[in-house]
């Protein structure tokens, strides 16, 4: 299907694996919008969910996982046309490397394959304070084309569990990828 979306999923070491929980679960529950989701983990984004989560359920999604050094993931190259990359949550070292074009494993690859490509790039940066070495990859990368969509959740929809003010933040994500999803919109 043409408008079907092709996206990647990353998931970093940074704070935040309740991010890439939520995005997952709201990915399988959109898969009428969705062709194919591939993901991809880095170790430290593994310890994270389990430390946070207390749990290894990133095991139990039935998307297309690709180990973290696996180049011959389709995403790898332009020519499988993902056209979508989430980096959720984002760390500050994840995005040294994609603004510095370190591409040195799969996720740097993938996120320097979205940008040369001229497709979305959507990175859930967190981490506080940040130095002028963080903001100054922001800007880098954004001046390349991609997102920086700050994991910094909102309070005005009254959210009353963590999962609720999480959702916030992975709404916002949500529409940036152009999928469709009803959510508390400002004064609707
Ligand atoms: C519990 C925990 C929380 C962390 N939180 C953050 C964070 O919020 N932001 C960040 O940039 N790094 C954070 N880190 C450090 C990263 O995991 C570390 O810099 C790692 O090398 C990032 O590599 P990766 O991008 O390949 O996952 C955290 C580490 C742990 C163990």
């Amino acid at each position: 299907m043409q408008n079907k979306k092709k996206i990647v999923v990353a998931i970093t070491g940074a704070s935040g694996a309740i991010y890439a929980k939520l995005l997952l679960d709201n990915l399988k529950a959109l898969h009428q919008q969705v062709d194919k989701v591939g993901v991809v983990m880095s170790d430290n984004a593994k310890e994270v969910w389990r430390y946070e989560l207390g749990n290894d359920d990133y095991n139990n999604y039935d998307f297309d996982f690709y180990a973290k050094m696996d180049f011959n993931a389709p995403f790898a190259s332009g020519s499988a046309k993902y056209d979508t990359m989430i980096i959720v949550p984002c760390s500050m070292g994840a995005l040294g490397r994609i603004a510095h074009g370190i591409s040195n494993d799969l996720i740097s690859r993938a996120a320097d394959v979205i940008l040369k490509e001229r497709r979305k790039l959507i990175a859930v940066a967190r981490d506080t304070p940040l130095s002028l070495i963080h903001l100054n990859n922001m800007k880098i990368i954004t001046e390349a084309g991609g997102i920086i969509c700050p994991a910094s959740p909102s309070f005005y929809s009254l959210p009353n569990s963590i999962e609720a003010l999480a959702q916030t933040v992975v709404d916002r994500v949500i529409d940036l990828a152009g999928l469709e999803k009803s959510s508390y919109r400002w004064n609707d």
